[in-house]
């Protein structure tokens, strides 16, 4: 199918397009990858087609595990349909184990486990590059109340619990991942992606990078990361 719509908005990774209904709206996944802030630009053969249908598995064993999510329904290789939310602008990071930002800021080995889990909160700005906030400063930018914060942390607790066994069951260990949520009729639901662009996956037995760490760190063999991933999560 190909995309009818109109483009709404275009981002890094994903074209945001109208579907027929209001309510709802078409992603379109592109082979674009950035990193750090946009600085670092490049392509990842078919990685739209892998994250399409990697966040369409995990959107559906989060809905399986009762966590309301904006996925619908995958139209074709490259688009799904969701709910149309209003994206809260905090990106949520949980963290199972060491790795990346927090190895560096923190002076942390990369590799420790982190049990229970951390939750961070990062106000999704480009203009500022996204920076570590707290729920202070969250309320300050009247981006979140507690409660929103509240409900965000429990919610990325839940989605850990369901992901972090599931990729374990498929010999990849859960390092890290990011998480977006909206607003729809009034009520915080799970929206964006869950791909190895938004997830840190760490092979059980040899440890690699099966993510878009291999692009950040110019590591090689990117897109076999990816379609092994693809392979694992819905093979
Ligand atoms: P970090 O260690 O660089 O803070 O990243 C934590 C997790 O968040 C990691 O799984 C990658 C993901 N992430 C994104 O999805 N988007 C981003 O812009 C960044 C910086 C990280
Ligand atoms: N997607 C982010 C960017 O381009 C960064 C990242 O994933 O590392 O800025």
């Amino acid at each position: 199918m190909d995309v009818i719509g109109s483009m709404l908005y275009e981002g890094k990774a994903k074209k945001i397009f109208t579907a027929a209904r209001p309510d709802q709206v078409v992603h379109y996944f592109k082979d674009d990858a950035t990193a750090f802030n946009a600085e670092k630009r490049g392509t990842i053969v078919d990685k739209g087609v892998v994250n399409n249908k990697v966040s369409e598995r995990m959107f559906t064993l989060i809905e399986e595990n009762r966590i309301p999510t904006h996925f619908l329904k995958r139209l074709s290789d490259r688009e799904m349909l969701t709910k149309k939310v209003a994206i809260v602008p905090v990106e949520v990071v949980v963290r199972n184990l060491v790795a990346g930002s927090l190895a560096k800021r923190l002076g942390l080995r990369v590799g420790d486990a982190i049990e229970p889990a951390i939750v961070e909160f990062y106000y999704k700005n480009d203009a500022l590059g996204d920076p570590l906030v707290n729920d202070d400063h969250l309320r300050l930018m009247n981006v979140a109340t507690p409660g929103v914060l509240r409900e965000l942390r429990e919610l990325a607790h839940k989605v850990n619990a369901v992901l972090k066994p599931f990729f374990a069951e498929r010999k990849m260990q859960l390092v890290d991942f990011k998480l977006e949520f909206g607003l729809f009729h009034n009520k915080l639901i799970l929206a964006d992606e869950i791909s190895p662009d938004t997830c840190r996956l760490w092979d059980m037995e040899t440890g690699e990078s099966m993510d878009k760490d291999r692009f950040r760190k110019d590591m090689g063999k990117i897109e076999e990361a990816y379609q092994e991933v693809l392979k694992r999560v819905c093979g």
